[in-house]
């Protein structure tokens, strides 16, 4: 890429040291470089890739007051033949354009961030790790910098870049999950930010998900803001029900994130079975449970990748999900994405960028 300016740091000085691969969890170690680009004076500029390390910007930046702060969340992976591997990634650029749009965020070259996040890569390339099931996890974000505290989009923004090693994103790893129905709070509105990867959506998701924390389940699905009826998504992942051998998942019906993982799972499916975008009740779902129905549930995303769940709780009851494993589709469907990405299987639908 012409123009991108580096300051990489002397092997001498850099921090890798292998890390535990059977230990890795998410989003604890950062890589030794970031990708970093400004925006003032009405345009991107000065695109550049530099030491990881703290950020100086001012206490008044109005992304730190007013939430003008949105980020994207991608894998690179390592195959066996040591070419590294990115899935889907211009999906991902282009819904943070879409999210820089909802939070009057300028518009960026999502060419140019993908050409930008491929360099950091290969000067980070012995950060991505080797074993099973782990890979780089990649977090672009962008954040308002310009310091001035009346509430307007700001004029001055960072784009950054950085990676991580980690390993399941889950404790459970590839395990039955226990998921939480909220009955009553709300993460986000009809006409809201539902749709995009706002940091806001995120914080307002805390609260309820550290009261369902302590009564001992790690995940909270969300039911939709209007009436509480229907399921939407867990906050980290799309949600998916096996109801009768129809795979039913939430239509985007401005609430929820179309994820790229969400996006792959429809595409598999479809070509496999019965598969509906459509508004499933909570109730549906609980009466499928109670007469034996319900066959499988599970979550899809770039983190979690597809994480099984075993059973669901909702107003006091617990709702076992199939026989409480992990169900065959959603093995299925592990199987074959994590095949893509890692090269095990071929790519029919196009959905790998080589970074090597
Ligand atoms: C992802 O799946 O990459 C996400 O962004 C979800 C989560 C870690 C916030």
């Amino acid at each position: 890429m012409e123009n991108l300016e580096k300051r990489i740091l002397p092997q001498s000085q850099r921090r890798f040291l292998p890390p535990d691969e059977n230990r890795l969890g998410f989003g604890d170690i950062s890589s030794d470089h970031m990708f970093v680009m400004d925006y003032y004076d009405g345009r991107w500029q000065r695109p550049r890739i530099e030491p990881f390390a703290p950020l100086a910007i001012s206490p008044a930046a109005m992304g730190l007051h007013y939430g003008q702060l949105m980020f994207e969340g991608l894998k690179c992976y390592r195959r066996q033949d040591g070419q590294l591997a990115l899935f889907r990634p211009r999906d991902n650029f282009k819904r943070m354009s879409r999210s820089a749009e909802m939070l009057c965020i300028p518009q960026f070259d999502q060419e140019l961030a993908l050409s930008a996040l491929k360099e950091l890569l290969l000067v980070d390339q012995n950060w991505v790790p080797t074993s099973a099931g782990t890979s780089l996890y990649i977090r672009p974000f962008v954040v308002a910098t310009e310091p001035h505290l009346g509430v307007r989009p700001a004029r001055e923004y960072m784009f950054l870049i950085i990676t991580g090693p980690v390993g399941a994103y889950y404790a459970e790893g590839f395990a039955p999950i226990k998921i939480y129905v909220e009955p009553e709070a709300s993460r986000v509105a009809p006409g809201g930010l539902g749709e995009v990867k706002a940091a806001s959506n995120y914080a307002a998701s805390l609260h309820a998900a550290e009261e369902a924390s302590k009564k001992g389940y790690s995940q909270l699905l969300w039911l939709d803001p209007s009436e509480h009826k229907y399921v939407e998504e867990v906050g980290s992942m799309n949600m998916f029900f096996i109801i009768d051998d129809e795979v039913i998942t939430s239509p985007l019906a401005g609430t929820i994130l179309p994820g790229v993982t969400r996006d792959s799972v429809l595409t598999l499916a479809r070509t496999w079975g019965k598969v509906s975008e459509r508004a499933l009740s909570i109730d549906e779902i609980t009466q499928a449970a109670d007469n034996g129905r319900l066959q499988e549930a599970f979550g899809s995303g770039t983190a979690a990748v597809i994480s099984p769940v075993g059973t669901l709780n909702y107003k006091g009851k617990d709702y076992k999900v199939g026989d409480g494993g992990i169900g065959s589709l959603t093995q299925r469907l592990y199987d074959e994405i994590v095949g893509i990405q890692y090269g095990s299987r071929p790519d029919p639908y196009g959905w790998i960028t080589l970074v090597n």
